[in-house]
């Protein structure tokens, strides 16, 4: 390992920073291997201090030289940064350091893209220098107190002979060579970004509330000019929004968004010059999928809503990540909502969090929504903190009503901007707002795990009861749990599906709790948990006949899906441990919504879907039972297989209904319609043996159709033409031979996986380094379940082999990569030492990195 003994960082160690700073001055002489930063920053005594020690952060950096008010210093330095006698009065600090982009290949700092033209001493001119800060990469560019409670106001000075330097704030001037970059709002330095390249922009503007008139531009490379409007139309719209629902007005006079190809995460919210990952930003019909459109537009309006909930009020330290992170996931959650359909998107949300949240809070990375400790903050970006914490925004949303929420936000941003805050402040707010005391609720950013809800219930006489019982299964490091503050979102239903009582919320507070409910007519039949008010397990086993009621008559949306997703779960359950037929309550279910044509072809898509395969190892592990990833492969093609049967005869009518005519638009009515399309093709194939996928992939002039017919071929073990087609159809596009790579490993049947992975790797156009590359390929194989999981072992040898090549290299997505090992333990005795035996060889490599050691660590557990 790299550090010896790694060290451990503490919440509870909390310390301000001596010194405050009033300034600071950055001028960079650009040059790919020999990047000179000097910098001038006035710093003053912090008054809410009182050790004055001055350590600035730096790692990788070359000391020029260093002056504290213009005396020359030679300061004490370390791997991690250096110390320096200051003053303890306000002084300027001067120091010129230099650095190699042209060889960093972590993609923290500063960097240059494309990676491939790495070690050459003079890089095409194609090239672009892009930074990436967020959490500790600002150390990497120079001397810095780099912690995001040090906020100041930045001034740049880029010298450089590229086309387009940009940097955060207003542009102040600019000649030939340099450009000179002011903003006036203080921010932290993880916020501070820095782009220069031969780039072209798509340009736009945005009027705000208040009339001043701010300049759009969307930087890309020559030749991505055309995958651009889409972005821009959703950075308008988000403007808007942010506008109307939360009085949010933009703050600069221009707001620069740039794609860049080797990002390790999707964007980030550099203040006023966010940068893309250019699979998150970058959009045209024929080569982006209506899922890429949607995720486009939700993190473009995400990273543009971290304005506000991550710039101008941001975290005092990492472990608030949440405080900006949950936050802003949640209002583009509720952006999403307004822009597209609120149940589809609250089905998808809680898709995505019971397929990556849950199993991390049950497994050995579980970890609270506000950590306590960390070894490497950039493996605390979590579903735990980004999903989860917007769940326990929406719970406290929901607690509270609208008119406080909205109340309290206001609170929030006249009390706190400009300021580093802290989860305590955020609740504050909700407290004055309300008279509420959070105190219990606020365990929801403490206390890590699951809560398990049961339900019993009882009838007598008119008066309904249901009692709730919760408890949490320790988890690493907290052994005892607490109550939770739970709002359950209930609504009762007549015997005959009208709805006798409206939903409302029930506020649990003990372990164990009962609500009455008087004067009904009829037993009713409960809707418990409407639109998942609760990031919970509901633990009930109603029969399948009283789901089957709700899968018809629920009036809440989500519930009335979740009603199908249970009874499928059930029977998927059945089928693999009792060696059950297919459930035919279920199967009548589902065949009645596909029918109403009234519901949103959305809705009647997500109907079809089943619950994921991993999922499914972990209700069996739950359940006590050893999972067996072929097992549950197969158990999951035959139900499929009985779905297309007990929809046989409406196949061909559903097909053609969920046809678009008109021109393409990746909107919500269009797209909708190409899901229910696509999961109807699935079924279709089952029984035509791929006649109307081959026609559809023959046919189609948009992605989303030629993607979602390639994947139904495959699937069937077919469409090798199509493939090799496809390849050569769109070999020039970066982004869609990422699709190529990752298609036909997570279709592969399962024992040819990761054989096809393997292979995959050998083609010339694995270039590993760039990170959307690597886990095109790594994170299909991951996903394929009963593939990663091949007996053989031969899966976690790839994925382990490439982790160890990648660490060197890029640490942040190695370390990231590591979760696909994350349930080892359910497994069976050989899989768990086939993986174990990997975990041990990583672990065991020489200078491994922090991040991947402290994952690692963290997945083999005590
Ligand atoms: N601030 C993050 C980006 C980030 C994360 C930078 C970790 C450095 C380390 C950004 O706002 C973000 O959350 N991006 C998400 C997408 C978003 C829609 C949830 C991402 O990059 O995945
Ligand atoms: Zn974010």
């Amino acid at each position: 390992m790299r550090d010896a003994a790694p060290t451990t960082v503490f919440l509870s160690d909390y310390t301000p920073f001596g010194y405050l700073v009033d300034s600071v001055h950055l001028t960079f002489d650009l040059a790919p291997h020999a990047t000179r930063v000097t910098s001038r920053i006035a710093f003053r005594p912090n008054p809410q201090a009182r050790d004055r020690r001055f350590f600035l952060h730096g790692e990788g950096l070359t000391l020029i030289r260093a002056a504290i008010d213009g005396t020359a210093i030679s300061p004490e330095i370390t791997d991690a940064g250096l110390t320096a006698d200051a003053p303890d009065a306000p002084f300027t600090w001067e120091c010129e350091v230099e650095i190699d982009p042209g060889t960093n290949t972590a993609l923290e700092g500063l960097y240059m893209s494309p990676l491939d033209v790495q070690g050459e001493s003079q890089p095409d001119t194609s090239a672009m220098y892009c930074t990436q800060c967020e959490a500790e990469g600002f150390r990497k560019i120079t001397y810095y107190p780099d912690r995001p409670d040090v906020m100041s106001i930045f001034t740049v000075r880029i010298n450089g002979d590229l086309p387009v330097l940009l940097s955060n704030g207003n542009p102040v001037d600019r000649g030939e060579g340099w450009a000179e970059w002011h903003d006036p709002w203080p921010k932290p330095a993880y916020l501070f970004a820095l782009v220069a390249g031969d780039l072209v922009a798509q340009s736009d503007s945005f009027t705000t509330v208040s009339g001043r008139s701010v300049e759009l531009n969307l930087w890309v490379r020559p030749g991505d000019e055309h995958k651009c409007a889409f972005g821009m139309q959703a950075l308008k719209k988000a403007m808007k929004w942010d506008e109307d629902t939360y009085g949010r007005e933009y703050d600069l006079d221009v707001f620069n968004i740039v794609a860049v190809d080797d990002f390790n995460m999707g964007a980030m919210e550099n203040k006023g010059l966010n940068v893309f990952n250019s699979s998150c930003v970058l959009a045209s019909p024929d080569t982006s999928t209506d899922m890429n459109f949607e995720r486009i537009e939700a993190i473009i309006a995400h990273e543009y809503f971290h304005n506000w909930t991550g710039n101008r009020i941001t975290c005092r330290d990492w472990f608030q990540l949440c405080l900006k992170e949950g936050l802003t996931v949640f209002r583009d959650s509720q952006f999403t909502s307004d822009m597209r359909s609120a149940p589809v998107k609250r089905i998808h949300d809680v898709i995505e969090l019971r397929a990556r949240q849950f199993p991390e809070d049950t497994g050995p990375l579980s970890h609270p929504v506000r950590p306590e400790s960390f070894q490497e903050i950039n493996n605390f970006y979590t579903a735990t903190v980004y999903e989860k914490g917007a769940e326990v925004i929406g719970m406290l949303k929901r607690l509270v009503g609208d008119a406080a929420y909205a109340e309290a936000l206001d609170l929030y941003f006249a009390r706190h901007d400009g300021q580093a805050c802290t989860i305590e402040d955020w609740l504050k707010v909700f407290e004055d707002v309300t008279g509420r005391d959070l105190g219990q609720f606020k365990r929801w950013y403490s206390q890590s795990g699951t809560p398990r809800l049961s339900v019993e219930e009882a009838f007598d006489n008119g008066t309904y009861t249901l009692t709730f019982t919760q408890s949490t299964d320790p988890t690493p490091g907290q052994p005892d749990k607490a109550p939770q503050a739970i709002p359950i979102a209930l609504g009762l239903l007549g015997p005959n599906g009208d709805e006798v009582l409206p939903t409302q919320v029930l506020e649990m507070t003990e372990v164990t709790q009962s609500f009455t409910f008087e004067g009904l007519a009829a037993h009713p039949v409960p809707s418990i948990l409407r639109d998942f008010s609760a990031p919970v397990i509901l633990d009930r086993a109603p029969q399948s006949a009283e789901r089957a009621f709700l899968l018809a008559h629920d009036t809440d949306p989500f519930n009335r899906w979740e009603a199908g997703r249970d009874l499928a779960r059930q029977c998927l359950i059945d089928m693999i441990a009792k060696g059950a037929e297919p459930d035919a309550d279920y199967l009548d279910g589902i065949r009645a919504v596909l029918r109403d044509d009234r519901l949103d072809p959305a809705y009647r898509a997500l109907m079809l879907g089943l619950p994921g395969q991993s999922q499914l190892a972990g209700f069996l592990h739950e359940a006590g039972v050893t999972p067996d990833p072929m097992a549950i492969w197969s158990a999951v093609e035959r139900l499929k297989d009985a779905q297309a049967g007990a929809l046989g005869d409406l196949l061909g009518e559903l097909y053609n209904s969920a046809q678009v005519t008109g021109p393409y638009a990746p909107d919500a009515a269009q797209s909708g319609k190409r899901a229910l399309a696509g999961a109807i093709l699935d079924l279709t194939t089952r029984r035509d043996g791929g006649t109307q996928a081959a026609a559809q992939y023959a046919a189609a002039d948009n992605m989303t159709l030629q993607l979602s017919a390639l994947a139904c071929l495959l699937r069937a073990g077919k469409g090798q033409d199509q493939l090799a087609r496809f390849y050569d159809q769109w070999q020039a596009d970066r982004l869609v031979i990422d699709k190529w790579f990752s298609l036909q490993i997570a279709e592969a049947a399962p024992k040819d996986a990761a054989q096809i992975a393997r292979a995959l790797t050998d083609h010339a156009d694995f270039t590993w380094k760039t990170p959307n590359r690597f886990r095109a390929v790594f994170g299909a194989l991951a996903g394929n379940h009963a593939g990663f999981h091949a007996a053989s072992g031969a899966a976690y040898e790839l994925l382990a082999d490439w982790l160890i090549r990648l660490d060197p290299l890029n640490p942040q997505t190695t370390a990231r990569m590591c979760s696909a090992f994350q349930t080892w333990r359910r497994y069976d005795a050989d899989r768990r030492a086939l993986i174990g035996a990997q975990l041990d060889r990583i672990a065991a490599t020489s200078d491994l990195s922090r991040d991947t050691a402290e994952m690692i660590t963290r997945i083999k557990g005590a």
